[in-house]
């Protein structure tokens, strides 16, 4: 038996030390976020993608009463992305989150189901899309989703590459 590890790496930071450009995005999915279809849950998140284009792309999370028809905000803008912008490549992602019901003060690490989605794009990209996620107090920055995903399912795993 041999026991291995991996290690996975972030900065945290406080917002002063962020570039302008960081500091935007978090505005803008701050600015997204408060506009989220969230009715049920009171949690409102936004995503603020930066592409090589220099275009920013913006989702939040849409609910719906069939609760498995819901999509987060990562997701949202994700696609969006990719539907309209398929050639371009995404350099970075913002992540917010506010709770109505009580005040939130960590940062929101994104669900299963949207870092294997960002896992298959920055694959597929063949450039690391940066994760930024702000809290009340903190910033964390991951290099690449493989430090959120180690270990993603990939596509050679079903032959296909
Ligand atoms: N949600 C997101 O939009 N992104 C995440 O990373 C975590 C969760 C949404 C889904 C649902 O609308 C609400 O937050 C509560 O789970």
């Amino acid at each position: 038996m041999q026991k291995k590890t991996i290690n996975i790496s972030y900065q945290s930071l406080h917002l002063d030390e962020l570039s302008n450009e960081d500091k935007d995005l978090i505005k803008a999915s701050e600015e997204i976020r408060d506009k989220a279809y969230a009715v049920y849950s009171d949690f409102y998140v936004g995503a603020a993608l930066l592409l090589n284009n220099g275009n920013i792309v913006l989702g939040n999370n849409q609910e719906n009463i069939a609760f498995p028809s819901s999509l987060c905000a990562e997701r949202v803008a994700i696609f969006y992305c990719k539907a309209n912008y398929p050639d371009s490549k995404i350099r970075k992602i913002a992540i917010t989150a506010k709770s109505i019901k009580e005040a939130y003060k960590e940062v929101v690490t994104p669900c299963g189901s949207c870092r294997q989605v960002i896992s298959e794009y920055e694959r597929n990209q063949e450039s690391p899309i940066q994760i930024i996620l702000k809290g009340e107090n903190e910033v964390l920055i991951f290099e690449s989703i493989n430090d959120l995903l180690p270990m993603s399912f990939e596509t050679i795993v079903l032959g296909n590459k």
